[in-house]
């Protein structure tokens, strides 16, 4: 099984992809860090620790990261979208279990250590945790086998300026930071996960499920629907966090997925935020890029709907 380390901003799609973790077969999940985006980072590990005893997995070990970013304070995330508890109101039993002592970057170094050249990371918030274990551990590079990020727009709008998504856009000099550094990145942008959506079919599926752990995503996603109903035109939402679980995982057949160079915009100006992702020669059959460590997923082989549902449906295997 492949040792994970999720960095999340634990919010209604973050949810969904630690459900997701939680039940895929191929993944053993040894740690989590938080880190401010849809909610402050302390409130992510609330919900984290609540999700995980509603999961029946309370021993995963959660770390509290950062709750500024590194040019500017956060400003309260995301209510609108993702509710002010971060998981569209819905009030889970609480947890027993409280953080650890240690900083997500910490955790992070720590199990990268202890498992040199396997560990896997999956990260689904804002990247400040990330740039913080490349400080403390500049060999991070080398001791992960290699780390998944949510983030970014190649070829299609941003989400919270007109080319800024984001996980990446909340903290540019963090992101511009991680995407720089020489290690295999897989990129999963807006692009494929604008284009993979959950229906209402799906929540009342969850909904009437005898897992409490899917009533309970169901219930969340009802928020989110209604924040997604006003670009959608429907009921329905995208699968950004849990679509790149499943990429981490190599769960899911990717159809268009170059690998390319990509930088950040950390500049002032109304690019800040974006990822430029040089798509050059694409449609040629992407001529390699020498140098380039950034497999960037733009298009999967089958829409991912009913794959995302069978794990949220599936009971979570014990430890
Ligand atoms: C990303 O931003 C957050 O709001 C979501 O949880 C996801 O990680 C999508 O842009
Ligand atoms: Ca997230």
């Amino acid at each position: 099984m492949l040792p994970f380390y999720l960095d999340c901003d634990t919010g209604i799609d973050d949810a969904l992809a630690l459900a997701y973790l939680l039940a895929a077969p191929e993944a053993r999940l040894l740690g989590i860090g938080t880190v401010s985006g849809n909610v402050a980072a302390a409130t992510g590990a609330v919900n984290t620790l609540d999700l995980l005893r509603l999961a029946g997995r309370p021993e995963i070990p959660v770390a509290v990261g950062a709750h500024d970013f590194q040019a500017r304070a956060f400003d309260g995330g995301a209510p609108h979208v993702h509710g002010a508890n971060g998981i569209g109101g819905v009030a889970l039993p609480k947890a027993e279990a409280a953080p650890l002592a240690e900083s997500a970057a910490e955790m992070l170094v720590r199990l990268a250590r202890e498992n040199a050249g396997e560990l896997r990371v999956l990260a689904i918030g804002p990247l400040t945790n990330i740039a913080e274990a490349l400080r403390l551990e500049p060999r991070l590079p080398e001791l992960v086998a290699e780390i998944t990020i949510m983030g970014g727009a190649a070829m299609v709008p941003g989400n919270i300026s007109p080319l800024a998504e984001a996980n990446i856009g909340n903290d540019p000099e963090a992101a511009r930071e991680v995407l720089a550094s020489p290690w295999n990145i897989k990129l999963v942008p807006l692009d494929v996960t604008m284009s993979n959506v959950l229906e209402e079919e799906h929540r009342l599926e969850l909904l009437a499920s005898d897992s409490p752990l899917a009533r309970a995503l169901g219930e969340m996603l009802g928020y989110y629907y209604r924040f997604y109903e006003g670009i959608f035109g429907r009921a329905c939402s995208a699968m950004h966090d849990p679509l790149a679980a499943a990429v981490a995982v190599d769960a899911v057949a990717l159809r268009t997925a170059p690998v390319v160079h990509v930088e950040v915009d950390a500049g002032d100006g109304p690019g800040r935020g974006q990822t430029v992702c040089d798509l050059r020669g694409v449609h040629l059959g992407y001529p390699e890029q020498p140098g380039a460590h950034c497999q960037v997923v733009l298009e999967l082989e089958e829409d991912f709907a009913p794959h995302l549902m069978a794990a949220l449906l599936a009971p979570v295997p014990a430890a």
